[in-house]
């Protein structure tokens, strides 16, 4: 059985029928008569919370997982009993952690389902180069390699390249890049939209992170449990309008979030907080921290640089010892830091604050989380009135057009 070097097989549309996948054992359906049309060539992301579904649904599709009830067609054929290497061949997957075999090269991994379906050596071996080409990885360092010597993000590029070495209309991917770092992750984001621009496969992508799905997806299925579709529809529509409160649940932690990297800390009030320097004379920080009010200090050094959190105690402890005493300031930000970047700060503080300087480091002011969820809360309570004044806007628009509309038509009808 020979293939013919094939130009790029683009996507082909999917049907989802009555799905359905009961475990034995389990009193409710895992997947309850799910019905969805995909488009050929459209990135479809499923997006809901863990143990909703999502893995079954997506494993009926190409079979690793059989379906109890309902249909799948692909590029309008029944899959439901297709022979499984032909559906291997329809069907790429990429899974968490690359799914890679250890004890198989980067090229024995790439070319294992080439080689299932039966293409000539010499085909396949090019298929292997002309992919890691595709995915960035330099053919020639890669090839031999075993899935142990690379990175995750690599381990992750090569997942992609094994799935689509067949070339394959349909690309089945769950939680890809759940298991690399958050700028891995964004790189390779960044490449599956180039991969795709070029590429036009039909992907299914499973997440449970909605602006990974925001970000990559043409449509957005929004799953409850059972795999029930919450809301099917493209990001700008969920995110302008959510269906119901579960779809608002997860937009709005989304938008919260997506909130806080559009504001910065410029935007915030900061909090004072009381400072003293290396030089001020110890009687008088003893005395601060005894006049009650406040816990903690701010020591700066000589150039207003925060330098150490002292508490109460610490300089007992450090036996009035400023050298000694305190936990140094190991993380700062500036005012033109993301609230994003202020939350992380405060979120991998263990006493939940973060100091904020100026150009030449010198001390501003604090912001804590407490700040930082008032902010939060004002900027989405005036986002929210923003977005209801806009339809206001556009319902008044709506009911000016309909009145000239019926203006028009009642003057047609007297003409
Ligand atoms: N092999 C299995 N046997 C029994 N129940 C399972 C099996 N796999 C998954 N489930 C159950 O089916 C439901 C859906 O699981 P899954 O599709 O993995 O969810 P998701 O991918 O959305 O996190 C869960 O309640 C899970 O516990
Ligand atoms: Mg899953």
């Amino acid at each position: 059985m020979s293939e013919p070097a094939p130009a790029t097989a683009h996507g082909a549309p999917i049907e989802l029928e009555n799905l359905t996948k009961r475990y034995p054992g389990s009193p409710q359906p895992a997947v309850d008569n799910v019905n969805m049309e995909i488009k050929a060539g459209e990135t479809v992301v499923f997006v809901g919370p863990s143990g909703c579904g999502k893995s079954t649904t997506l494993k009926m599709i190409n079979r690793l997982i059989e379906p109890t009830g309902g249909r799948i067609r692909i590029g309008g054929e029944d899959v439901t009993d297709i022979d499984p290497v032909r559906l291997r061949r329809k069907v790429g997957y990429a899974i968490q952690s690359s799914g890679l075999f250890p004890h198989m090269t980067v090229a024995q991994n790439i070319a294992l389902v080439p080689r299932m379906t039966g293409w000539p050596k010499k085909r396949v071996a090019e298929r292997v180069e002309e992919m890691l080409d595709l995915v960035g990885l330099d053919p020639g360092e890669f090839h031999g390699r075993y899935p142990r010597q690379l990175s995750g993000g690599q381990q992750q590029r090569v997942g992609v390249a094994r799935a689509l070495a067949a070339d394959p209309p349909v690309l089945l991917m769950d939680e890809p890049f759940g298991a690399v770092d958050p700028i891995t992750r964004d790189h390779l984001q960044d490449e599956l939209i180039r991969l795709q621009f070029e590429l036009h496969k039909t992907i299914v992508f499973v997440t449970h992170d909605f602006d990974e799905a925001i970000k990559l997806g043409d449509r957005i299925a929004v799953l409850r449990e059972r795999s029930h579709i919450a809301q099917f529809d493209t990001p700008e529509a969920i995110l302008t309008n959510p269906a119901d409160d579960f779809v608002s649940g997860f937009v709005g932690a989304g938008a919260a979030l997506k909130r806080l990297n559009l504001s910065r800390v410029r935007d915030v009030e900061m909090r004072e907080y009381p400072t003293v320097t290396v030089d001020t004379p110890l009687q008088q920080i003893f005395g601060l921290l005894r006049a009650g009010g406040t816990n903690e200090i701010l020591l700066l050094d000589r150039r207003r640089r925060p330098y150490k959190w002292l508490r109460r105690g610490d300089l007992m402890r450090a036996r009035g010892s400023l050298a000694r005493a305190g936990t140094l300031v190991h993380d700062t930000v500036t005012r033109d830091a993301t609230l994003r970047d202020a939350l992380e700060a405060v979120l991998t503080d263990n006493a939940g604050r973060v100091a904020v300087t100026g150009r030449r480091g010198e001390y501003i002011g604090v912001v804590d989380m407490e700040t930082l969820m008032n902010s939060v809360h004002e900027l989405l309570e005036a986002d929210r009135l923003d977005a209801l004044e806009h339809q206001h806007d556009l319902e008044e628009a709506r009911a000016q057009q309909t009145h000239f509309e019926q203006e028009g038509e009642a003057t047609e009808r007297k003409a």
